[in-house]
């Protein structure tokens, strides 16, 4: 796959450890920033991402900062971009399983490594279930 990545500076640790782990995977990973430790902000790297995901340029995303939610807000402004916050690998499970998420953001503060990396395995193995849940995503894009 193509993976898109980004983070801001609270990120930066596992989103660089992340593309090392993708990159051994074989997938081909394009990161959006921040590559600096340097305090940032977050929309400056989720749009981008955001843009690439809408446009097709990348087949999915991952996204981390201190709580997720910065990441997850912004992402979400873009029509088609489906970013779900998980913390454990039921929710990755679940957040690709029922919301197709197009996006994984992960709250680099609050989870292990080794968890956001069974999150990644997880959300990237777990398949979209379809049917009602077709129907439901079908209703979050608002003209
Ligand atoms: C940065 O301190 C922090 O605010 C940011 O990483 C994120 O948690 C915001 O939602």
């Amino acid at each position: 796959m193509k993976i898109g990545i980004c983070s801001d500076h609270a990120g930066l640790d596992y989103k660089t450890r992340l593309i090392a782990y993708l990159l051994g995977k074989g997938h081909e990973v394009v990161n959006f920033g921040t590559d600096s430790p340097e305090s940032c902000d977050y929309p400056d790297y989720a749009h981008p991402l955001a843009e690439a995901v809408r446009k097709g340029e990348v087949d999915a995303g991952i996204a981390l900062c201190g709580t997720g939610n910065g990441m997850a807000l912004t992402l979400n402004h873009h029509k088609g971009v489906r970013a779900c916050l998980a913390w454990n690998t039921e929710i990755a499970r679940l957040c690709k399983e029922h919301n197709d998420a197009n996006v994984l953001v992960m709250p680099a503060r609050f989870v292990s490594y080794r968890m956001a990396v069974m999150m990644v395995r997880t959300w990237m193995e777990t398949k979209f279930a379809g049917g009602r849940h077709k129907r439901r995503i079908d209703k979050i894009d608002i003209d």
